[in-house]
């Protein structure tokens, strides 16, 4: 193979590109290997590591809130639920939801279908292989840097909706039924959104499908990217998954059942996420901050791994059309309240993670209004 050409970064016509910037390792590979040391290239500097000391009291916790009687016809506690949804959308850009209306077996169902997937040999998943320009498929970097320091995970990307994207091909086939459960776990993962939508809008006095609408109404994104994050040797040195927020609308995770990784930035702390049974984590992406011209949060959160359990989360992503500018809504802006961001396309918008890894929150904050 022609070693020169390979180092050249494509920059194709849409401004992505097409190759890693180097030979993909599998992080599966090394934690099995039995490495005394971590490899360099996942030794973060120190200022990045994850520190105990700095971090909130164990007993913090993201709100959690119980969404039941908020979809039925009475619902008479509609007005508490829907200002405890109002306060965490603003004041944590995360919280857990329980009587979500997705049945548990269901989201247990997924979970461990994928967890059976990423027990497979890493050359059984091989084939999956993903590339930069889309990221579909089966991955172990974000970003395109060359000589980064990389996350201690790997993951799968694929495509739930608009239907042209949705491409049984480039799903697993193992085990043999995981087609089904998450074609159905994305169905009832997208009606769940569609209602958090609606109560998204209410709560800043639009009518209920105002931020819908501005997705694109029927023609909204949803994808998901089920995280594998190994046993570390030496977790204190890593992460999992760096500081970002998501780029998307919303973001629909559910965590491992057993075992914590998840952190969310409260003012300067990490706050460790202690997941409720069954609940799912419900976060503000950077498309719905930059609707609400900045009333709701994208919140910056990052992985922790550890040497003693590997951990399995899947993050479904509730994205606007992909192709249609995103500004913030006429209704929330005036004289005294310009819009803080300029319009832009999501297909444009998430090129930033795409070459650029995760970084924070600096996607979203380097993309405001000129003053
Ligand atoms: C993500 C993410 C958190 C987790 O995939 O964007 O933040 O707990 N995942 O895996
Ligand atoms: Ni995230």
């Amino acid at each position: 193979m022609n070693k020169n050409k390979k180092d050249v970064k494509v920059e194709t016509k849409k401004g992505s590109i097409d190759e890693w910037p180097e030979p993909i390792v599998r992080v599966q590979s090394l934690a099995e290997s039995n490495l005394s040391s971590l490899p360099d290239r996942y030794i973060k500097p120190a200022s990045q590591r994850p520190t105990t000391t700095e971090d909130a009291p164990a007993s913090t916790n993201i709100p959690i809130i119980d969404l039941e009687g908020l979809f039925s016809e009475e619902g008479s506690s509609d007005d508490v639920i829907m200002a405890r949804i109002s306060e965490a959308c603003r004041e944590w850009g995360f919280f857990q939801v329980v009587n979500h209306g997705v049945r548990p077996e269901l989201m247990d169902a997924a979970r461990e279908s994928w967890r059976e997937f990423f027990h497979l040999p890493v050359h059984a998943k091989e084939s999956y292989s993903n590339s930069p320009r889309t990221y579909e498929g089966y991955g172990s970097r974000l970003g395109v840097e060359k000589g980064a320091i990389l996350d201690w995970s790997d993951y799968y990307y694929l495509h739930l909706l608009p239907p042209p994207l949705k491409d049984f091909n480039k799903w697993p086939s193992f085990p043999p039924n995981i087609r089904e459960v998450i074609d159905e776990y994305g169905k009832e993962l997208v009606k769940l959104s569609g209602r958090i939508m609606r109560v998204l809008s209410s709560n800043l006095g639009l009518k209920e499908d105002k931020f819908q609408d501005a997705f694109g109404g029927e023609n909204i994104g949803a994808c998901l990217r089920v995280n594998y994050y190994p046993k570390c040797p030496r977790p204190e040195l890593a992460l999992g998954l760096s500081p970002h927020s998501d780029p998307g609308g919303m973001t629909i995770l559910l965590p491992d059942d057993q075992v914590f990784g998840l952190q969310v930035r409260k003012d300067d702390t990490w706050i460790t996420v202690k997941p409720h049974p069954h609940a799912f984590i419900v976060n503000i992406g950077d498309q719905i901050q930059i609707l609400s011209n900045s009333t709701y949060k994208s919140v910056e959160h990052r992985v922790i791994v550890n040497s003693e359990k590997e951990r399995v989360s899947l993050a479904f992503f509730y994205n606007p059309k992909s192709d249609i500018p995103i500004q913030p809504l006429q209704e929330l802006v005036s004289n005294h309240n310009p819009p803080l961001y300029p319009p832009m396309t999501f297909d444009q918008y998430r090129l930033f993670i795409r070459t650029q890894g995760p970084r924070g929150k600096s996607h979203v904050e380097s993309h405001v209004s000129p003053r």
